[in-house]
């Protein structure tokens, strides 16, 4: 009897252009298997399997096969590169009708784009578009008056997509909606504009439908700006834990307009602010100085453009591309997220126990910074920085208005949180932490005794002085004493 089993490996290329990381296909030949290893190559529309490196004719596939038969049967491995391309792309007035970037932005091939653009008026374009219930009502007007003035059949979505609504319940009803809208695979864009939440929700809705529709990200908060937009992460929350399901599809592209952050609240800023804190203290002293210098004006501006503020230059468009290209050189080449060493685990070593145990008390970026002004301390303890640099990280924490600790992070949450994380890591703690400004290096080796003296510290530094009155931090108060 012959078995068969068929392995898919997968490779995964981002938007990288240049050539995909094949993983080696292991085809050596030992005793009593007899190994085979083809190549695919396409000629006239057939795909025939081929050995060797050198073909005359016909189209050569980056997949390949390898046979391997021994006694008990013939098994295939499979490996096939994928590759996912997508743009992310700052503008600025993205409803406003002369720009086409909602539309046409996700196009990449030119001659599609002119063929397009020119024949526009005549065949109208088809667009869905799942909105943010919060955002729709500031903005739905803008978006319709857009669609209008382009001639698009369109249909809007409001949902109200916030964490606790972050369900497949709402998934299932954004797939229903874009199953009666009956739209081309293949040419309409599902488009979602929102925060994080929706962002992920929508991502994961058209990651199932059809198998895989394309979509466009517009972030509309600003933690959702820097970080849910940029990658390929898509999901819901399950079983009482954070974006337990879920797939790691990028969309097709992401398209950042900061004016949508001008009604999004002051805490919501702060909130954003810390996620690109986390790039700045694990890779950028030059977005730690800007944040350290403008963080105040930045929050207060909510990253709008103020005429006559020479002093800060153009510190909100600064920022923004400095954190995004921060991220993506780190998300990229590591887009499924196989790599276990990541830098942008910064922050998430213990939030999340913290984050849902006194939810919704704290926002996502507000446990993040809590969890870095710890592993600050942890730094210090560790030598990896001086007095005075923990001292200006905590400061710039304080000037975005970021709580810098909290009564729920106990030694007994820390010590959980990373025996939780050495289970998921391959048995690595892989701890991201600061060295000096700017700078990060993953570690392993952190002693129990290095964490308790961290937190002693952070405690006798960092403690309000009546604790049990205080949910997350007010942090002038805490600074006082520096
Ligand atoms: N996919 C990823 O890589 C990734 C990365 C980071 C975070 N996330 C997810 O993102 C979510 C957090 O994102 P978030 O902070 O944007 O939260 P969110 O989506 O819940 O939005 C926060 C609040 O802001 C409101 N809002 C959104 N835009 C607004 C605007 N322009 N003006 C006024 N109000 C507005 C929303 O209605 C909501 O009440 C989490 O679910 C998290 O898991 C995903
Ligand atoms: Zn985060």
């Amino acid at each position: 009897m012959t078995s068969m089993r068929l392995y898919m490996k997968m490779s995964l290329v981002a938007n990288t252009g240049k050539a995909y990381v094949d993983e080696p296909l292991h085809c050596n030949n030992t005793a009593g298997v007899k190994v085979n290893e083809f190549h695919l190559v396409q000629v006239k529309g057939t795909w025939k399997r081929k050995t060797g490196n050198m073909f005359k004719k016909g189209r050569v596939s980056a997949a390949k096969i390898c046979e391997s038969t021994t006694e008990q049967g013939t098994s295939w491995t499979v490996v096939s590169p994928v590759v996912f391309t997508y743009k992310v792309t700052e503008t600025l007035d993205l409803l406003d009708p002369g720009n086409d970037t909602l539309l046409l932005g996700h196009i990449r091939d030119p001659q599609q784009l002119e063929a397009l653009r020119t024949s526009g008026s005549n065949k109208p374009l088809k667009r869905f578009v799942v909105m943010d219930q919060t955002v729709y009502n500031l903005y739905s007007c803008q978006l319709t008056d857009y669609f209008e003035a382009r001639n698009v059949l369109y249909r809007i979505l409001p949902l109200p997509t916030t964490e606790e609504n972050k369900s497949m319940e709402l998934v299932m009803k954004i797939l229903e909606e874009v199953h009666k809208f009956s739209l081309d695979r293949r040419t309409e864009p599902i488009i979602a504009i929102g925060g994080g939440a929706c962002l992920d929700m929508v991502g994961l809705a058209a990651s199932l439908y059809r198998r895989r529709t394309p979509y466009i990200r517009v972030p509309t908060t600003l933690l959702s700006y820097v970080d849910a937009s940029v990658g390929a992460k898509t999901g819901v929350n399950f079983a009482n834990c954070k974006n337990k399901l879920g797939g790691y599809v990028p969309p097709v592209a992401a398209f950042l307009d900061r004016s949508f952050l001008q009604s999004v609240s002051r805490r919501h800023i702060s909130n954003g602010l810390a996620e690109m804190l986390k790039m700045a203290l694990m890779k950028h002293r030059d977005l730690f100085e800007l944040l350290e210098t403008h963080g105040q004006f930045l929050l207060d501006t909510k990253f709008q453009r103020i005429s006559g503020t020479q002093d800060h230059q153009d510190a909100a468009s600064i920022s923004t591309r400095m954190a995004i290209e921060a991220m993506l050189e780190e998300l990229a080449p590591n887009l499924w997220e196989d790599d276990l060493d990541r830098l942008v685990d910064f922050g998430h070593l213990i939030s999340p126990e913290l984050e849902m145990k006194v939810l919704p008390s704290l926002l996502h970026g507000e446990a993040v910074n809590i969890d870095m002004s710890y592993m600050v301390y942890v730094a210090c303890e560790r030598h990896l920085m001086t007095d005075e640099e923990k001292l200006r990280i905590i400061n710039c924490m304080a000037g975005l208005e970021l709580p810098l600790w909290h009564k729920d992070v106990t030694m007994t949450l820390v010590q959980h949180s990373l025996s939780e994380r050495l289970k998921h890591s391959g048995g690595l703690v892989r701890m991201p932490l600061p060295i000096g400004l700017g700078h990060a290096e993953i570690f392993n080796d952190t002693e129990d005794d290095t964490l308790f003296r961290a937190f002693d510290k952070w405690c006798d530094e960092l403690r309000p002085q009546e604790p049990e009155l205080v949910q997350s931090v007010d942090v002038n108060d805490l600074l006082m004493g520096y």
